[in-house]
């Protein structure tokens, strides 16, 4: 079994091919990642330099890029490769469209000409836009696409371009679509890495507006178990979402993180909101139980000690990111958000 991973050096890609590669799940994975600001090659360091894997640095808006990554013997491509953070797609847009959705559909291609078995699209439960505080629906695969964000309406169009190869080419293609993760390895530019890695040093909490947007929070180990399940039992054109059950305010998790580092409550200072911020995201996997056999593990409460623990003793890693490529950005958005 040979795979392409793409992104595989970011968050979520690289916690999918560690476990992959410790787990036996192919024979052998070709992680394509560009290495952006987001991709780091430390985040597979823990695998080690072995075989069973190896490393092509290319960006898959480039067609020879993605031929030299995709061979005729690739059996299946996992798609994380993405421009990820939303605060990032209302500054500037360009990025994300390029790489999300042309990036997408060069992907595509290449897997088309190829003879690729199986294409697995990882896409987020935020293009179906935002829900309501004061109601209990929550998003469902046939819950129309609504995105808010030029994120989430980038993730979007990929969406409707893999479904179209599906159904104009007959690509094996399956789409996944997870609510917000949280472990470790995550670039500390969002939510729950930010927060954590700030009050680590003593520096303010930057919390939108008045807090009470909720999200589903789900753990990035059980978000790659669903998408490997996707790729083992998936029916193709089929779409599945991944949520945690687990709904929280983002003024709650921030009191949580601050309660269990003693650090001072007074850290945590409102700033300007997000332009458009999505209220609530809730993610209904019903499907994906029932046809996955995909089954979330513990919820947030009960990771975040572990996870907290987790960015104490990689201080490093999060230190040398907040140094180099990261810092301008947030000096650029603390000083608009801020008072
Ligand atoms: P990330 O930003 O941590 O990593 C993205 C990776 O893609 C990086 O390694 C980067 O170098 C690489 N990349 C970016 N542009 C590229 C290009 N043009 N060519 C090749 N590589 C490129 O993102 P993440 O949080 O790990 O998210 C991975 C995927 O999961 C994305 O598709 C995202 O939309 C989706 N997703 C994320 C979440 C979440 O909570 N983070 C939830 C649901 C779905
Ligand atoms: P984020 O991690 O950017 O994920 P997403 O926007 O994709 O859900 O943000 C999670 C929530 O946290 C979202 O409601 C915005 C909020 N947030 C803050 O309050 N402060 C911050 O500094 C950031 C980055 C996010």
């Amino acid at each position: 079994m040979r795979w392409v991973v793409t992104g595989g050096a970011g968050f979520i890609g690289s916690h999918f091919v560690r476990t992959a590669v410790t787990e036996g799940w192919a024979d052998h994975i070709v992680v394509l990642d560009a290495l952006t600001y987001a991709g780091n090659l430390e985040n597979l360091e823990p695998i080690g330099y072995k075989d069973g894997w190896e490393f092509i640095r290319g960006d898959i808006c480039n067609p020879a890029d993605v031929e030299a990554a995709i061979g005729s013997d690739t059996d299946a491509i996992f798609h994380f490769a993405a421009e990820s953070h939303v605060d990032r797609s209302i500054l500037s847009a360009a990025d994300f469209v390029r790489t999300n959705v042309l990036g997408t559909q060069v992907l595509l291609d290449v897997a088309r000409q190829r003879g690729v078995k199986r294409f697995v699209h990882i896409s987020t439960d935020e293009v179906y836009g935002s829900l309501a505080l004061d109601d209990s629906a929550r998003f469902t695969e046939t819950t129309p696409l609504n995105p808010t964000s030029p994120y989430a309406a980038s993730k979007a169009s990929a969406d409707h371009l893999v479904l179209a190869a599906c159904r104009t080419h007959g690509l094996d293609a399956v789409i996944t679509r997870c609510s917000n993760n949280y472990g470790p390895y995550q670039f500390p530019e969002k939510f729950i890495p930010l927060f954590i890695t700030n009050a680590l040093d003593g520096t303010p909490l930057p919390l939108y507006g008045d807090g009470r947007n909720v999200r589903d929070w789900v753990h990035v180990d059980d978000h790659i178990r669903g998408v490997y399940r996707a790729w083992k039992h998936g029916r193709s054109g089929a779409v599945y979402n991944f949520g945690g059950d687990c709904e929280r305010a983002n003024r709650d998790i921030a009191a949580r993180i601050v309660e269990l580092l003693h650090v001072d409550p007074a850290l945590i200072q409102r700033v300007a909101d997000r332009p458009a911020h999505d209220i609530r995201y809730a993610t209904d996997a019903s499907l994906a139980k029932k046809e996955l056999g995909w089954i979330p593990g513990p919820i947030i409460d009960e990771r975040l000690p572990e996870l907290i623990s987790w960015y104490r003793d990689h201080r490093d890693w999060w230190q040398n990111i907040k140094a180099g490529a990261y810092r301008d950005y947030y000096e650029r958005m603390y000083g608009r958000r801020g008072s």
